[in-house]
C-alpha cells in the first residue's frame, strides 16, 4: 500500500517517514504549491494501485479540502484504482443538521465531495458518527482511545475517567475500560455558544486523579467549568484530553491555567498536541 501526505499531514510527516516501513507501506512523494492567485497545485510522484491519502482538515480548512480532491484526481489520473482518505479532523463535521431553514448539512456536502474520488474514508472521533452514512463508500470512525490511554496510563493511579456531558460518555467509557478505571459523566446544558451549565457528578472524586475526555475543545468553557467543579469537590489532579484541539483564541492558556495538564491528539497541530495518531493511521 502506498501513502501520500497532503499539507494537512505535514506536521506528522517525520514520524510517518520513520514508521512507514514497520507498517509495510511505501511513502510516495507529492508536491503541493499555491499559485500567486491563491489556487492550489499538486503533483504525485509515484505509481501503484492502492493508496492511503492522509490529509487533516484544520485551518485553512477549505484549502485542505481542495488539496484532498486534487490529490484524488491526480492519483486516479496516475492509474491508482483504490483510494482511501484518512482525514484525522474532518472540518464542517459539527454542522450535521438543518437548524434554520435554508441551511446545508455541511458534513454531508463534504463527504459527498470526498466520495467523488475516494472509495474509503477514515475519520477520527467524528462529532456525530451517524453522519458517516452520508459517505457512499466504506467509512469508519476511528477511536483515538488507545493513543490517549498510552499517554495518560501512568498519570492517573486509582483515578477515574469522566465525560463532560452524556453525549461524550461512550468515549470516556472506552478509555476507562482500557485503563480498568471507574467512569461517569456531567449533566451539561448549553445556554449559548459561550455559556454552559454543569451539575456536579454523582461519584466520589475526593483525593482522586480525574481525566476528562471530550471530542473537541473550542473555547475551553466546558473543560474549565468541569475542572473547577472537580477541584471544588476535592479532586486531586485534573487532566483534560480531547481528540481535536480546535482552540479559540486564548483557549489553550485559559484551560492550562484551570487544570493540571491539557493534552490533545495531533489531528490538529497545536502546542499541546502531545498524543500522536500516527500508529493508528499507519494501521489502516
Ligand atoms: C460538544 O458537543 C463538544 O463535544 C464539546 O464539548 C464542545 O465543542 C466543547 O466546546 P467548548 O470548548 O467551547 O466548551
Amino acid at each position: 500500500m502506498r501513502i501520500v501526505l497532503g499539507s494537512g499531514a505535514s506536521h506528522m510527516a517525520e514520524e510517518i517517514k520513520n514508521k512507514v516501513e514497520k507498517f509495510d507501506k511505501l511513502l510516495i512523494e507529492s508536491e503541493v504549491k499555491t499559485f500567486p492567485d491563491g489556487e492550489k497545485y499538486v503533483r504525485v510522484l509515484g505509481d501503484g494501485k492502492e493508496v492511503l491519502v492522509v490529509q487533516s482538515m484544520f485551518r485553512p480548512q477549505n484549502e485542505h479540502l481542495v488539496e484532498l480532491l486534487l490529490l484524488g484526481d491526480a492519483l486516479r489520473e496516475k492509474g491508482f484504482k483504490h483510494l482511501k482518505a484518512v482525514v484525522p479532523y474532518l472540518a464542517y463535521s459539527r454542522q450535521d443538521r438543518v437548524t434554520k431553514e435554508g441551511e446545508p448539512i455541511s458534513v454531508r456536502a463534504i463527504m459527498k465531495a470526498i466520495s467523488l474520488y475516494y472509495d474509503e474514508l477514515y475519520v477520527f472521533d467524528l462529532h456525530n458518527p451517524k453522519t458517516l452514512e452520508y459517505f457512499p463508500g466504506k467509512a469508519l470512525n476511528v477511536s483515538p482511545a488507545k493513543a490517549i490511554v498510552n499517554y495518560f496510563k501512568d498519570k492517573l493511579g486509582e483515578g477515574l475517567v469522566l465525560a463532560p456531558d452524556r453525549g461524550a460518555l461512550e468515549r470516556a467509557k472506552t478509555v476507562a475500560n482500557i485503563l480498568g478505571l471507574e467512569f461517569s459523566y456531567f449533566e451539561k446544558k448549553r445556554i449559548s455558544p459561550t455559556e454552559i451549565q454543569m451539575r456536579p457528578v454523582e461519584v466520589d472524586v475526593e483525593e482522586k486523579n480525574v481525566l476528562i475526555v471530550d471530542d473537541i475543545i473550542s473555547t475551553g468553557g466546558t473543560m474549565i467549568k468541569a475542572a473547577n467543579i472537580l477541584k471544588g469537590m476535592g479532586a486531586s489532579k485534573v487532566f483534560v484530553v480531547a481528540t481535536h484541539g480546535v482552540f479559540a483564541e486564548g483557549a489553550i492558556e485559559r484551560v492550562s491555567k484551570a487544570v493540571d495538564e491539557l493534552a490533545v491528539t495531533n489531528s490538529i497541530p497545536t502546542p499541546v498536541s502531545k498524543i500522536s495518531l500516527v500508529e493508528d493511521i499507519l494501521s489502516l
